[in-house]
């Protein structure tokens, strides 16, 4: 994601939790296409930490024009066997940390105001969200749970910001080539037998199929585009299932 931003011109805050050898190769991937990157490390659940990585954003690059926050953990487990600090880290990362993130990005938008010369937007926040907004997942109540507040999470921002000319928009990936799928990626049973049969194209997502739809709801040419969530999953919420039934 953010080196596709940098591709298209960006310079990029990179914030990370644990993996810091991932931040670093991003960091000079980011550098590789000529554009700066800064690496941060906040934990997106902490109040304090957020408004401090958006302290540095600022003092470093002037401003801010494009903000995605994209913390996602999974702690899986039947609901019977859920514990509450599953539940609550789950909740945390995966929404709380989403609105500290949004409202630190939307107060600074707020006090910037629209530059004409950059964009006709005040301000851009796409939530990186999940097929899990709208498909219930068994053994994953907390995932989907969160996924599915973070539709309203988005929605009610864009209709509160968008007098602002603030977008806020989803985009919400099927299964991607990430290391959070490295086990289904990799046990041939789980990639052939299980996660190619909900895709429907029959190829796994990759992460420039995710990027590219970002830049293109950070551009001007989706000026029109408020409070939408694009789904980027290969067919996966087409209900494949019906393909040979129904
Ligand atoms: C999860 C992946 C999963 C995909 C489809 C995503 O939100 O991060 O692990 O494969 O949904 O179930």
């Amino acid at each position: 994601m953010a080196i596709g931003f940098a591709k298209a011109g960006a310079d990029v805050v990179v914030n990370y939790y644990g993996d810091e050898a991932g931040a670093r190769h991003t960091k000079s991937a980011i550098e590789a296409c000529g554009r700066k990157a800064i690496l941060f490390k906040a934990n997106v659940a902490k109040e304090a930490e957020v408004r401090a990585m958006f302290s540095e954003a600022v003092s470093e690059f002037g401003r801010l024009d494009i903000v995605v926050p994209n913390s996602a953990i999974q702690l899986n487990a039947p609901v019977d066997e859920m514990t509450l600090q599953q539940w609550q880290q789950v909740m945390d990362v995966n929404l709380t940390g989403m609105f500290l993130t949004a409202r630190e990005a939307i107060r600074i938008f707020k006090r910037q105001g629209i530059d004409r010369s950059i964009s006709y937007a005040g301000g851009k926040l796409i939530f990186i969200s999940s097929v899990h907004d709208i498909i219930p997942w068994a053994g994953h109540a907390n995932y989907a749970a969160a996924k599915g507040a973070l539709m309203l999470l988005m929605k009610s921002l864009a209709q509160e910001v968008a007098h602002l000319r603030i977008r806020v928009n989803a985009l919400s990936p099927g299964a991607i080539r990430t290391p959070m799928n490295v086990e289904k990626l990799t046990t041939p049973e789980m990639f052939q037998d299980q996660l190619l049969k909900l895709i429907p194209s029959k190829r796994i997502g990759e992460p420039e199929d995710v990027s590219q739809a970002a830049v293109w709801l950070a551009s001007d040419q989706s000026d029109y585009v408020m409070g939408t969530t694009i789904y980027i999953d290969g067919g996966m919420t087409l209900d494949p299932e019906f393909i040979a039934a129904g």
